[in-house]
């Protein structure tokens, strides 16, 4: 789906670079930390948030981030997934990507939520590993065409600390060794089941010839014997199962038919997957790990949307899920009926509420400080306390916005910082909310309608 992005995308985000965390020292917020100012009290919240999550506390409960436009709702939501690391899976939507075209919108929202429903996989594989002391490859004619050659079979001398074996393996194999560039030195690992191979490494220990050493990851010489059990962890989403699972049991007709790809997937292959996953568990093969759905700007939800949300958070495979939103008291979409920031009241019952509150003048000042690093703009102190007053005025977001242009001016003129006169100049050439606002209701006759 293209329409959710990952944790690594949505960082890199660019009006939230500057964020690596909630600036959290023992349950305490920083004033100013890890890219973060001020907002203690939602900081800290977050904080307990995030222990709890971690401590899979927080499962099929939901958390609402309300307050004023630019108040670093999302800046927080943005730290929540840094704090949490890359191991449990934040996936970010905004509530009004669920109207696409091509899906419906339960079935975005429910291909987001097992997006961020992670499955940490151990599987225990007989494998064959060891460094390749000696590799003897035998070609042979390609059976319809003379002039080519092709890899028949492979000799392969594998060594370990304790144990030297040497294993005759087919033309797949040996296809496999030339396409993955394996030679002499090299570490590998070798299915015994399925012969897929995986190429570990350097050698630190090869004593041959020892080209392009830097290039390569090198590893130290595998211990114990050559054919071993070995226990490999790994990660997937629901959603990856959900997707395996689908193109197992309807791939083949696409094949034959160059039919329509399923885009939805089915219910009756999400409930395979959900019992294939509780079994695993049982077992003792899997755990599961409730990640994070984060969904902007959620007033944009209808009530079709939030029914199968508060639906979902009964379930048992269930994420933790983290709304945004800028309304007070609305309208909930596709209703009449009003409701506080648009989201009915079954809904915000589950939710746990952290309210954001307008900044003060220091705080934006910092802010504007940290967001003129990391867009390169330099500025002089008397501009960014000229700026800092147009934050106090219009928004925190305005502002920001305005540090870039400002700077392209200075640097038009000559200039290597930007002064207070490109600050007012900028003012003029770019209309904060409530001015565009003003404008239109003066001059409503002459726009389009
Ligand atoms: N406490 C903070 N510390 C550092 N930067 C912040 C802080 N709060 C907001 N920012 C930055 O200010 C800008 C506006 O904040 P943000 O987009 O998070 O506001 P928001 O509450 O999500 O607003 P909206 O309701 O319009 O979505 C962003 O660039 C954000 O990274
Ligand atoms: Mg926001």
């Amino acid at each position: 789906m293209a329409s959710s992005i990952t944790v690594s995308e949505f960082a890199r985000v660019g009006a939230h670079s500057h964020i690596r965390g909630l600036g959290l020292k023992d349950g305490r917020a920083l004033m100013n930390a890890d890219g973060m100012v001020g907002q203690i009290k939602a900081r800290e919240a977050a904080g307990i948030i995030v222990e709890l999550i971690k401590e899979g506390k927080m499962a099929g409960r939901g958390i609402l981030l309300a307050g004023p436009p630019g108040t670093g709702k999302t800046a927080i939501a943005v730290a929540i997934a840094k704090e949490l690391g890359e191991d449990v899976p934040f996936i970010a939507i905004a509530g009004s990507e669920i109207y696409s075209s091509e899906l419906k919108k339960t079935e975005v929202l429910m291909q987001a939520m097992r997006k961020s429903i992670g499955i940490r996989i151990h599987e225990f594989r007989k494998i064959y590993e060891g460094m390749v002391e000696k590799l003897e490859i035998k070609m042979t004619k390609h059976p319809y065409n003379p002039y080519q050659q092709v890899p028949e079979s492979a000799r392969i001398k594998l060594k370990t600390k304790s144990e030297v074996k040497t294993l005759t393996a087919g033309s797949s194999i040996a296809t496999e060794i030339i396409s993955k560039g394996i030679g002499e030195g090299d570490v590998i690992w070798i299915d015994a089941e399925t012969g897929r191979i995986t190429k570990v490494g350097k050698c630190r220990e090869y004593e041959g010839e020892k080209y392009d050493i830097e290039a390569e990851n090198l590893v130290s010489m595998p211990e114990g014997s050559v054919l071993k059990e070995r226990e490999f962890v790994y990660t997937v989403t629901l959603h990856d199962l959900d997707v395996r699972m689908q193109s197992r049991s309807g791939g083949i007709f696409s094949l034959l038919f160059g039919g329509r790809e399923e885009k939805e997937i089915p219910p009756d292959i999400r409930q395979e997957v959900d019992n294939l996953v509780k079994k695993w568990v049982d077992e003792g093969r899997a755990e599961i790990i409730p990640g994070v759905m984060f969904i902007d700007e959620a007033s944009a939800l209808d009530i079709e949307a939030f029914s199968f949300l508060s639906r979902a958070m009964e379930s048992e495979l269930s994420p933790i899920i983290i709304l945004a939103t800028n309304r007070g008291v609305t309208k909930i979409r596709g209703t009449d009926i009003e409701a506080p920031h648009g989201i009915p009241l079954d809904v915000l019952d589950r939710l746990l509420i952290i309210t954001t509150t307008k900044y003060n003048e220091e705080e934006i000042k910092e802010i504007l400080k940290i967001r003129s690093k990391e867009e390169n703009v330099k500025i002089n102190e008397e501009a960014l306390d000229k700026l800092t007053k147009i934050g106090v005025e219009t928004s925190l977001r305005y502002a920001v916005q305005m540090l870039t242009p400002a700077y392209v001016i200075a640097k038009r003129k000559g200039k290597n910082e930007v002064e207070v006169e490109e600050i007012e100049e900028i003012r003029k050439l770019f209309s904060d909310i409530k001015q565009s606002t003003r404008y239109l209701k003066e001059h409503e006759e002459e726009m389009l309608r």
